[in-house]
């Protein structure tokens, strides 16, 4: 399969994984068409040069329709819902938006007759409480949320459909998405966050009094949770792979999207106290429901497969960038 000359249909490019992704296709020479409904994405983070599309996954007729206008070179699909607490408590949404939405996508191309390949978010939350660390993609599946299973669930459909269709997939597994652009100009918005990075970044700015500590009795170096933080633009770049690599003839995949090793809780409060020269204060609390004491990639297929190298690679970079952001927002 070579590129054909379309544009690329961005879902969810309007979010904050998928506007670093789209701004990096147009800075590489593609053209694209970002699809959101806006409800969790900004407007603002949509490239010029992008064309916007506000709908609904659910509405297939649009996509279909969009997809018989216009021949699509490839179809990244970010669309989804992403809040782990929020899965639990409503599951019904999270099946909804997260699997029935990528079906949608993957009905509304069959119909309008698009071989597009697409590239698919996923998560290392379809690992849970993984058996083994690094994970690597052959660590056994066992989700422990509805966001987990409604990704799991995802996976096994694409899989299934590129059988009967042919048409090639590539499922990527964020393991900690982190940091902003370096130059400034896209970073995460996204309100009411309960990520570490981003809390650490609100107490840091005084948005915030102090950061809870989740857990300091886990089997790590220093007992609290470990990550293995990816910075956001190494991430987008690892869609542009991915993409590439079909498009060059390569075969369907699953790939781990992180780093190989891990940050504790504690030294992520120390990086902010380093760039900030100051404590930021912070509280030890008990561990939160659900946390895995440690999870990191095992990435070899990214870098070894699709020649994935990554740029960051560093948590005071991850840190000072987020902050940096917060600040300007
Ligand atoms: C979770 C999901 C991940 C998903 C991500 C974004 C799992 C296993 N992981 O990541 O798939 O993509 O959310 O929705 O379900 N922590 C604190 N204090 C805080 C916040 C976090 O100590 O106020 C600790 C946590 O216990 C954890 C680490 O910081 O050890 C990272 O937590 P967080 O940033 O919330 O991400 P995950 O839960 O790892």
């Amino acid at each position: 399969m070579s590129k054909s000359s379309g544009p690329i249909l961005v879902t969810g490019g309007a979010g904050y994984i998928g506007s670093h992704t789209h701004h990096a296709l147009i800075e590489r020479g593609y053209e694209v068409i970002v699809y959101d409904n806006l409800s969790t994405g900004f407007r603002e983070a949509i490239h010029p040069q992008a064309r916007l599309i506000q709908g609904e996954l659910s509405d297939e007729a649009r996509v279909a329709e969009l997809a018989r206008s216009v021949p699509l070179a490839g179809v990244i699909h970010f669309a989804a819902s992403i809040r782990v607490e929020e899965s639990v408590a409503r599951p019904l949404d999270y099946y909804w938006n997260n699997t029935s939405g990528l079906m949608s996508v993957l009905r509304a191309l069959r119909n309008a007759g698009s071989c597009a390949p697409v590239v698919f978010s996923s998560t290392a939350a379809v690992y849970g409480q993984p058996e083994r660390s690094p994970a690597s993609e052959e660590t056994p599946t066992a989700p422990i949320n509805p966001y987990g299973r409604s990704k799991l669930f995802s996976e096994s459909i694409l899989r299934e459909h590129t059988e009967v269709s042919g048409i090639p997939h590539m499922i990527l597994r964020y393991f900690n998405v982190a940091g902003a652009r370096r130059d400034g100009r896209l970073g995460q918005r996204t309100a009411n966050a309960t990520h570490l990075i981003k809390l650490a970044c609100e107490v840091a700015l005084g948005k915030r009094a102090e950061l809870a500590v989740f857990g300091t009795d886990y089997p790590t170096r220093d007992g609290t949770g470990v990550r293995d933080y990816i910075h956001v633009e190494d991430l987008a770049q690892a869609h542009i792979v991915a993409l590439e690599h079909l498009w060059n003839g390569g075969s369907s995949g699953t790939f781990n999207c992180g780093y190989g090793h891990g940050s504790s809780v504690l030294e992520v409060i120390r990086t902010f106290e380093k760039i900030l020269g100051r404590a930021l204060p912070h509280r030890l609390e008990g561990r939160r429901a659900g946390d895995p004491a440690e999870l990191i990639a095992d990435s070899r297929r990214l870098r070894d497969l699709l020649g994935w190298k990554p740029e960051v690679d560093d948590l005071d970079t991850i840190c000072r960038t987020a902050l940096e952001w917060e600040r300007n927002l």
